[in-house]
């Protein structure tokens, strides 16, 4: 009996794998897979890399015989690839938004491949410097300014004619511990906010557009974050920078920019509050930030009409650090997932008139703060860690209106 079993069930095995159909989406074969080659009526299996084919709707197959095949574990397929030809700011400007830009950081310049993209002022019509104007770059011993970074990305950005947002002055993270653990007085920590924030707001006067003044004051659940400015001055902190900033750069648009503020909840409910509580004392503020760091599938509905709340109020609005991120390994259903959010995000800042621009925090997965801070995840940006355009590329350009 039992030699007889053995080969009856490799044979039902095969014909299972041969008889059975995958549905659309679902993998149809590659390097090492086991399960059906077929896919059900209506869609083809196509390839994407030696590793991973998928079924696909028939009408959507394309020849990706040159798709490039990631060496990276953490990309399984980097197509399908985007096929859009428009360019991202050159779009957003020819729709009447001021621009659409990218963050960067000054490790990644030295990479001319990445230069190359960054620098395409049609691509990239703003820059924010990712790390490189916060308080541990700028003014890492009390007194003592450092400007190589953050001079580094100014100057690329004119060269490039990107305008640019400063990001930040009063943040709770990056500071030098002698901030943190300075055991401050109040009238002492006020004066040392006040230097900071005019001393860097003033030595890019008239070169930024906007500056996030203060970044990330609430805890999700909408009560103040508690740190060394909160602890020390209570919410008045929050005052003392932006009339410093307005002060050193009365043309740059200062911001609070914030993240969890993209859906209502207690956090927006609570920004919205101090923005009214600002305006009722005549504190100088232009705009918030919307981060919008979402993960794959998850962007909240309510996007446009949180943007739209906040503008009521009389503030600009902008998308200051977008990307999507996702579980690795991407597929091309997630990534097929990825350019509908990416879409939908710019889509809501569209439909939102004081909704000045959108930026996404850098924009290749090469360069993603992602992967190091949440441990499996990635994938997060319109470009791939080979720098090729991702369909998410073509979800902005649809949401761009092209
Ligand atoms: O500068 C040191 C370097 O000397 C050291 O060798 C290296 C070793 O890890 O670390 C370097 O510092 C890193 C820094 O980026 C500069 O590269 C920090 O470890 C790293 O934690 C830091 O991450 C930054 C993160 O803010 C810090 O919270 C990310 O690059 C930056 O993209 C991210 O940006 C923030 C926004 O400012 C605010 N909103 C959220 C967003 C994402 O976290």
């Amino acid at each position: 009996m039992l030699r007889l079993a053995i080969p009856f069930l490799a044979l039902a095995a095969l014909v299972s794998a041969v008889f059975a159909q995958s549905s659309v989406w679902g993998q149809c074969g590659g390097i090492g897979w086991t399960g059906p080659t077929a896919c059900t009526t209506g869609n083809v299996c196509q390839a994407y890399s030696q590793y991973y084919s998928q079924c696909i709707p028939s009408g959507q197959a394309t020849s990706v015989s040159s798709a490039p095949v990631s060496s990276s574990p953490t990309t399984t397929a980097s197509a399908p690839a985007s096929t859009s030809t428009a360019k991202l700011h050159q779009l957003a400007k020819s729709q009447g938004k001021l621009y659409f830009g990218t963050a960067t950081d000054n490790p990644e310049l030295t990479d001319t491949a990445y230069d190359a993209i960054l620098d395409d002022g049609m691509m990239f019509g703003q820059i924010t410097p990712g790390n490189s104007m916060k308080w541990d770059a700028t003014e890492p011993e009390q007194g003592v300014f450092s400007w190589t970074g953050a001079d580094q990305i100014v100057n690329l950005a004119q060269q490039n004619g990107q305008i640019l947002r400063g990001h930040n002055c009063v943040w709770y993270n990056q500071l030098p511990s002698w901030v943190s653990s300075g055991n401050f007085t109040a009238a002492q920590l006020t004066s040392i906010i006040q230097n900071h924030c005019s001393t860097l707001v003033g030595h890019y006067q008239g070169q930024i557009y906007s500056w996030d003044v203060v970044n990330e004051p609430f805890n999700d659940d909408g009560t103040w974050r508690q740190d060394v400015f909160y602890d020390t001055l209570g919410t008045s902190y929050v005052s003392i920078a932006l009339k410093a900033a307005r002060s050193a750069d009365p043309n740059a648009k200062l911001y609070i920019n914030e993240y969890n503020i993209e859906y209502a909840g207690p956090k927006a409910t609570a920004l919205l509050s101090l923005v009214q509580t600002l305006q009722s004392q005549s504190v100088p503020l232009d705009g918030i930030g919307f981060q919008c760091h979402f993960i794959l599938g998850e962007v909240p509905t309510d996007l446009q009409t949180q943007l739209s709340t906040f503008a009521a109020q009389g503030v600009e609005v902008a998308i200051t650090e977008l990307d999507i991120r996702m579980t690795l390994p991407s597929t091309p259903a997630l990534l097929q997932q990825q350019k509908t959010d990416y879409q939908n995000v710019i889509a809501a800042c569209m439909g939102v008139e004081a909704c000045v621009g959108m930026t996404i925090w850098d924009w290749t997965d090469k360069y993603s703060w992602v992967p190091s801070t949440f441990s499996g995840q990635g994938a997060a940006c319109p470009w791939d860690e080979n720098l090729v355009r991702k369909p998410a590329y073509d979800g902005i350009a649809i949401g761009l209106g092209n």
